[in-house]
């Protein structure tokens, strides 16, 4: 998309200098705002022409029917999707009796901005209506990160030639028409007026309505309140309906002359609390925001996100336009993860109703590790709302059979929500992953009451989840049979390494912390015996090998499997998942997504360094990366394994995917995984960071294009700043209270940073490496390297 002219490359803002109605669809997602409660899709004021109109509040959920043709025990009867609730944005815009809509008339110029230093998305317009009336619009919005309830715009007219009449309609508008569906099983199930009304009014420029969700019972309340500034002759009416609020502004303005409205939005929802006090709580969140005023709202969300850039920025010499993606991400990481507070971060964020708005591991895996050191509250909210499921969790286990929790693959209140059991239930992983995020959590910040209270319930409950998945063999090894791994292109495999790896860590952790909290273990019923039960399923943990090959299959069994015939393939082909049935790609071949080396990122320990670089090698030749949470891992491990280019290149890839729409489905919102993964890819590829044992470890290095990566994490209450240069690598502590040290690892050499001194470490020279292993005929990653002449 930045490819189209009209985006331009800058360090601290997306720009857009021409609306371009064919990407009307993708700025409405890389243009959203959000604060991890509120979500609002990009659409113009005027409300149209629009793609995928879209408000969202995080939680809020509709159930719907989960229809099979032939059902089966345990499979989930309903599903739930997010709906676009009450519509705070639209302000309409009438000019002399003509509306404002930019497909009439001329547009002169058109600009919107997002800013990832004010937490703003701004639009500047000079139209001309076909009267010949010609206006300048200024409009800027804002989710607030501070008031979590609120949102607000500030909409400023102007005429331009002649004195113009013009009238100003804010509305709120429930049940808002929806485009038709979209047959991509990645976008969302449309549910046509999810909300039936409960209260409105509508009382000098305040208006407020209460709906109620038909079958989620959720109560959502949304409110609008204005300030208005503009010449003495303004007239201001405020109407309510059932699903339509509305204040109109009337107002003659001569040229030179502006009229300003200020447009606050307040939402709140619950499944329990009353009417009126769903009422109130609106409208005191809009007294509070009128009493803060907009400037000071602005100042305060400049505030917030000051204080987040200076524990959080990334720098990136030598690519801009890395350098810009790294930011758009990690600014979409805060408006997704800031403000979620005990709900769920799903795969889009609050961006769109891609996925049904359902969060997967994706939040535990990719998204986490990026908050446990930049927002670490956020990744700890995250962890305490899938403990706030456990007891769903729990029942699911039973229902299959099964001890401990079954945390669900897909879902937003905590049930899973996957139709499709092969590529969902059977997807167990997921429960390892979120034993990795707590225990990644709790090293980063050494936050023991978080362990004590939280994590230790949640490994618990996972590894026995995963003591009464497995068995033991007749040769004594523990066995995970016919679970399905990350990648999706496979199902129902027996010993995907990737699990049984994630699943041992998960084992030898719960032992290892309810040891530590030998109490609060007992309360949860914990002993000796059971104990000593996670270690040996741990030690006897079976991990396949192919001996033939001398590399490790992605599951036992897999590199036997048939190729998948790549050279009659064609690129229209891909993704494969539109293309064939899963029975074929199930047998063959084919990993859509990391997996194995996903497995070699998470748990380096299991692997030699040379068993790394020939699985690298194996899966590269295999791995086509439908999926787009692909490509950060591949950048990682590319690294690792000393192909610097060919991270650098996937590291372009991961950072764009939505900024040039990769996988062609940005429209339905943003892919936090791969935004997550921009951080992961330069952190974690480019920086070598990994975690052993609780300690970290840097083995920094940079292709050739990039002359300078300098990243800040927190850890453990500080902030470790790390720059790296083509020659060496400095380490600075800040935020240093007591005068502790840090020990890290720099390529592989134990050293220890001092707050009061920074610490500058050589780079070693690279690994003689071979041959760039290749990728399936059309699937290499664009290049980002300096092309040879
Ligand atoms: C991927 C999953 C991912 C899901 C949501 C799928 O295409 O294969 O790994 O969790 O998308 O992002």
């Amino acid at each position: 998309m930045i490819e189209n002219p009209a985006f331009s490359v800058e360090p601290w803002c997306l720009r857009e200098t021409e609306l371009s109605m064919d990407v009307l669809a993708q700025t409405e997602s890389v243009f959203a705002l959000a604060n991890g409660h509120i979500g609002w899709r990009a659409t113009l004021e005027e409300g149209e022409p629009h793609a995928l109109p879209g408000c969202y509040l995080n939680g809020v959920y509709e159930l719907r029917p989960l229809p099979y043709a032939e059902a089966g025990y345990g499979w989930p009867e309903s599903g739930q999707t997010v709906i676009n609730v009450t519509n705070g944005k639209v302000i309409r815009l009438l000019v002399d009796d003509e509306p404002f809509d930019v497909r009439y008339g001329q547009l002169h110029s058109h600009q919107r901005l997002l800013d990832f230093r004010a937490g703003t998305l701004s639009r500047r317009a000079q139209w001309t209506s076909p009267a010949g009336q010609t206006i300048q619009v200024h409009s800027v919005r804002v989710v607030s990160l501070n008031q979590r309830a609120v949102a607000a715009m500030c909409y400023d007219i102007e005429p331009l030639n002649r004195s113009a009449r013009v009238v100003v309609q804010s509305e709120l508008v429930a049940n808002e028409q929806l485009p038709a569906q979209s047959v991509d099983p990645r976008a969302a199930a449309a549910l046509e007026a999810p909300l039936s009304a409960e209260a409105h009014y509508a009382v000098d420029t305040r208006v407020q309505l209460v709906h109620r969700t038909r079958r989620s019972g959720l109560r959502v309340a949304a409110a609008m309140d204005h300030v208005i500034s503009g010449p003495a002759s303004v007239m201001v009416l405020s109407e309510s309906g059932t699903d339509l609020g509305r204040t109109s502004v009337s107002a003659l303005l001569e040229p030179g002359q502006r009229l300003r409205i200020i447009k606050y939005v307040a939402y709140g929802w619950s499944a329990v609390r009353s009417l009126p006090a769903m009422g109130d709580q609106v409208d005191a969140a809009l007294t509070a925001v009128r009493q803060t005023g907009w400037e000071a709202l602005l100042a305060e969300q400049r505030r917030y996100l000051d204080a987040f850039w200076d524990r959080a920025d990334v720098e990136v010499d030598g690519d801009t336009e890395i350098q810009q993606a790294v930011r758009f991400a990690l600014f979409h990481l805060v408006q997704a993860g800031a403000r979620a507070e005990r709900q769920p971060i799903a795969a889009k964020g609050l961006t769109g109703p891609g996925y049904d708005g359902h969060a997967f591991w994706d939040t535990e895996t990719f998204v986490l590790p990026v908050l446990t050191y930049t927002v670490p509250d956020a990744a700890a909210d995250a962890l305490r709302w899938r403990h706030a499921t456990l007891r769903l969790a729990v029942q699911r286990a039973r229902q299959l059979g099964l001890g401990g929790a079954t945390f669900p693959w897909r879902t937003i209140h905590g049930e899973e929500c996957s139709g499709y059991w092969p590529a969902g239930t059977a997807a167990f992983h997921i429960n390892a992953d979120i034993a990795d995020a707590v225990v990644r959590y709790v090293d980063a910040t050494g936050d023991d009451s978080f362990e004590r209270d939280i994590g230790l319930e949640l490994l618990a409950a996972t590894a026995r989840l995963w003591r009464s998945l497995g068995h033991h063999d007749d040769h004594g090894s523990f066995r995970i049979d016919g679970v399905t791994g990350p990648d999706e292109y496979s199902a129902l495999a027996d010993n995907n390494v990737y699990t049984n790896l994630m699943a041992q860590q998960n084992l030898r952790a719960a032992a290892d912390l309810a040891e530590r909290h030998p109490t609060h273990a007992r309360a949860l019923g914990i002993d000796a015996e059971e104990m000593a039960s996670w270690r040996d399923a741990a030690d006897t943990m079976f991990v396949p090998y192919d001996d033939d090959l001398d590399v490790h299959p992605q599951a036992e069994g897999f590199t036997k499997h048939q190729m998948w015939d790549f050279a009659s393939t064609t690129a229209q082909q891909y993704p494969l998942l539109l293309h064939f049935p899963y029975f074929e790609l199930y047998r063959k071949q084919v990993v859509k997504q990391a997996d194995l080396v996903l497995a070699m990122q998470l748990r380096g320990d299991a692997f030699t360094d040379a068993q790394k670089a020939r699985n690298f090698a194996y899966y590269e030749q295999i791995t086509v990366r439908d999926s787009s949470l692909s490509a950060c891992t591949q950048a990682i491990m590319a690294a690792e394994v000393g192909y610097l280019e060919l991270a650098y290149d996937y590291l372009g890839e991961a950072a764009l995917m939505d900024l040039h729409d990769l996988e062609h489905n940005t429209r339905d919102g943003l892919h936090m995984a791969s935004l997550a993964g921009s951080w992961l890819a330069l952190v974690a590829g480019l920086g070598g960071m990994r975690r052993r044992h609780g300690t970290l470890s840097f083995a920094p290095r940079l292709p050739e294009r990039i002359t300078r990566l300098a990243f800040t994490i927190c850890i453990k209450g500080q902030r470790l700043r790390v720059e790296v240069t083509g020659t060496q690598t400095g380490y600075i502590l800040t935020d240093n209270t007591d005068g502790t040290t840090l020990p890290i690892i720099h390529h592989g050499q134990p050293a220890t940073i001092s707050p009061t001194k920074p610490l500058v470490l050589p780079l070693p020279p690279p690994p003689a490496v071979g041959h760039e292993p290749t990728q399936p005929p059309g699937r290499d990653p664009a290049r980002r390297r300096p092309q040879a002449t």
